[in-house]
Order: structure tokens, then C-alpha cells, then sequence
């Protein structure tokens, strides 16, 4: 018999590649998402689509006795955007009453298994070498204190219930369907350099670790099949500095645009990074796209669609 998952934010970026490898692999899926920001079209045909709020309490409880998932990947979020949190911090910390009551519905279904997707930006932006897990939380925005909550509340319910629980922080992710408004570095570049703007760099020096959204797809099957109770880093393994990303970027795309460098803000971290030998002995996961193959592939992608 197939298994069956149910995957939130499912019409999301990441989410949505994560509907696409469970398909692939065989597993019957429940593509959960508000289309608040995500888009309908790139849901898997395959998958069977559920429209739910999951702020709504009520909506959620009838959706977890319909199917009674036993695995959840939970990608579904009110607030995605670190900057927007500062000036927005209770619609980010809408997340946890969210996962709070997901989880708690869930418990009462049946539930063996919750992957979460947290995020770098619990480490804060003081880190000056690699990450590991083990290292101490220190959230440096709203969207960062949310993971961290949500993070506590599920290792909690999971030793309470008896469910095993596994968190993926994931480092900058990025490919096909990211929003291409998003604030993100790949997709402001690209943009720009489609639209023919100069280029804009906050500072240029910082190291930042980018990881292929497919290669991600791929570590939450990973985890899905291992079942454990562990936190994981998600990322390259390898940090880039900003210039250099919009070097690759530029000679990717054969532009030679004008760059005006900017000052970088305060609250920026100069380094982001993570150690990810837990994730590749756990769970056997490596990245496998290069940054250029990955970039290659997204630029063509963004390509097509503004030519829609
Ligand atoms: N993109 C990254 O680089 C990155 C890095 C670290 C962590 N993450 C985390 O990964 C997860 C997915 O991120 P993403 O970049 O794919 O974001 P996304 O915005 O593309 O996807 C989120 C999805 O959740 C849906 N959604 C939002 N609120 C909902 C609600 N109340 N009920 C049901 N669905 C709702 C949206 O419609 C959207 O499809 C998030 O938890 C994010 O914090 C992302």
C-alpha cells in the first residue's frame, strides 16, 4: 500500500518540491496550503489538493480526521520574509499557534512523524565560524524567536506524546518557483539584471551558504524515511561571498551591468554557515547541485516565466 504524507505549504517554494519528490517516490500526498502566498499551479497534478487556513482551529481538526496523516511535513508559514518580521512580529509569531494546534490535532489523529522546517536564523547573526546544532540558540529577529518557539514546543510534544519529531534548518534556499519579488539575493539579482537595472550590493564581503531547493527536496525524503529524533543543518556546506555569487550570477546570464555597492545594514550578519556532517551521517543526505548548476537552471527559469 502507498504511504501517505500530508505536506503544508505545499503551493509554497519549498514545499512544493518536497509534493514533487514524495510523488515521484511513490507516496500518495496531501498538498495542504491557503494559496495566501503560494500558487495553486505548482501543486503536482498527482497530489490530492486540501484548501485550509491552518490558523483556523476548526478547519484543521476536520482536515486531520479526514486523513489521519501518520507523517506531516509542516513548510506552511505566515511570515517567510526575516525583514518583514521586524517591522511585523506578531504576523510571524502566528506560526506558533499555528504548529501548536497542527500538532496537537495531530497527536489526536494518529501522528508518528513531524518534520519541521526551521530555519539558519536561529543561530543570529553573530556567528563567526560554521554552525553546528549543537550550538546555542540566538534568534536576532522575530522570524528567528518564532522558529525557536516552535522548535522547544515540538521536541517538547514529541517526548510528551511519543512522536518523533525531525528539524531541518534550512541555510538560504533558493531554484525554481521563489518568488522572484522575494528579497531574497538570487532572486533580486536576477530580476534586476532581467529588467537591465544596475546591480545593488549591501556590503559585498559577507559569506552566505546557499542551498539548492531540489537538494533540500530531497533531505526531508531523507528524514522522512529514517524517522528520527534529531535537528538537522540544511545547507551547502559552503559559504560564497555576495560578490562572488553576483560574479557567477552575471557570467551565467552574460551581462556586465553596473554594480553600485551600498553600505551594509547593522543588523546584517557578516557570516552565515553550517556544519552539515550530522545530516550526511544520519540521514546519508549530501548536496548534489553545484551553485552554478543550480543558478544555471534557476536563471533559465526565471527566464521563461517573464516571458509568459
Ligand atoms: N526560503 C528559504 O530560504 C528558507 C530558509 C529557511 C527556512 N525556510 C522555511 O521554509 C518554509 C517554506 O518557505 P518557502 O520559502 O517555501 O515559503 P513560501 O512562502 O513560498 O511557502 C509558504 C507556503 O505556506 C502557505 N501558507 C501561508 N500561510 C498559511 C496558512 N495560514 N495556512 C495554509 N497555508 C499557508 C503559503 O500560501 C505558501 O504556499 C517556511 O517555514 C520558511 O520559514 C525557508
Amino acid at each position: 500500500m502507498r504511504k501517505t504524507v500530508l505536506i503544508t505549504g505545499a503551493a509554497g517554494f519549498i514545499g512544493s518540491h518536497i509534493v514533487d519528490k514524495f510523488i515521484s517516490n511513490n507516496y500518495h500526498v496531501v498538498a495542504v496550503d491557503n494559496l495566501k502566498t503560494g500558487n495553486k499551479r505548482n501543486i503536482n497534478s498527482r497530489a490530492e489538493y486540501y484548501n485550509v487556513d491552518l490558523n483556523r482551529a476548526v478547519d484543521v481538526k476536520k482536515m486531520l480526521k479526514k486523513y489521519k496523516p501518520t507523517q506531516i511535513i509542516h513548510h506552511a508559514s505566515n511570515l517567510v520574509d526575516v525583514e518583514l518580521s521586524v517591522k511585523n512580529p506578531s504576523r510571524a509569531y502566528k506560526d506558533v499557534p499555528m504548529t501548536i494546534n497542527l500538532l496537537e490535532e495531530a497527536v489526536r489523529n494518529g501522528l508518528e512523524h513531524f518534520i519541521f522546517s526551521s530555519s539558519a536564523n536561529i543561530y543570529g547573526n553573530k556567528l563567526k565560524t560554521a554552525a553546528k546544532e549543537s550550538y546555542e540558540d540566538d534568534p536576532s529577529s522575530p522570524y528567528g524567536l518564532t522558529k525557536q518557539a516552535i522548535e522547544k514546543f515540538i521536541k517538547y510534544a514529541s517526548s510528551r506524546y511519543n512522536f518523533k519529531h525531525t528539524i531541518l534548518r534550512y541555510f538560504n534556499v533558493y531554484g525554481e518557483r521563489q518568488n522572484i519579488n522575494s528579497q531574497a539575493a538570487i532572486p533580486t539579482f536576477i530580476k534586476q539584471l532581467i529588467i537591465g537595472q544596475p546591480l545593488q550590493i549591501r556590503g559585498g564581503n559577507q559569506l552566505r551558504d546557499f542551498v539548492y531547493v531540489g537538494d533540500v527536496a530531497v533531505a526531508n525524503l531523507l528524514a522522512a524515511q529514517a524517522k528520527k529524533n534529531f535537528t538537522f543543518n540544511i545547507g551547502s556546506g559552503k559559504q560564497v561571498e555576495l560578490k562572488s555569487l553576483v560574479m557567477l550570477i552575471t557570467s551565467i546570464m552574460g551581462k556586465k551591468p553596473t554594480i553600485q555597492y551600498i553600505d551594509r545594514e547593522a543588523a546584517d550578519s557578516f557570516y552565515s554557515g553550517g556544519i552539515i556532517t550530522k545530516a550526511k551521517r544520519e540521514l546519508g543526505w549530501r548536496p548534489q547541485t553545484s551553485l552554478k548548476k543550480g543558478l544555471t537552471q534557476t536563471i533559465d527559469y526565471y527566464l521563461k516565466l517573464v516571458k509568459r
